[in-house]
């Protein structure tokens, strides 16, 4: 499986998520400096932007019911049976990629 290009790093807003449709599959890239985190975009409770939400010290808060997710697990605060997708993710010359499951390698 290969690594699918998503955006430039300078692009993503630090401390906080960035949405990127890539294949047809939306996604949330949560940026701390130089570490980046990909997740499904949608809340797995009822379909919230993810990206849109609060970020604090590796928690984001879904915007619309305040569902929180830790970004390193991608399980729900609230309910332990509960996750959002979370991908494997790179930063290569200043490019994220991540590892999606129907994803086809980027040159980069
Ligand atoms: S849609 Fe995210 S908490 Fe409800």
């Amino acid at each position: 499986m290969g690594m699918t290009r998503l955006i430039e790093l300078k692009r993503c807003a630090d401390e906080g998520g960035t949405f990127v449709s890539v294949g047809g599959r939306e996604l949330a890239v949560f940026r701390s400096g130089d570490d980046v985190t990909v997740i499904d975009n949608s809340c797995p409770h009822a379909g919230g932007n993810l990206s849109g939400g609060d970020m604090t010290d590796g928690v984001v808060e879904c915007p619309w019911h305040n569902w929180r997710f830790d970004l390193r697990t991608g399980v729900c605060e609230h309910a332990a049976n509960v996750r959002v997708a979370r991908y494997t993710a790179a930063v290569r010359d200043g490019w994220v990629f991540a590892e999606l499951p129907d994803g086809r390698s980027s040159p980069g």
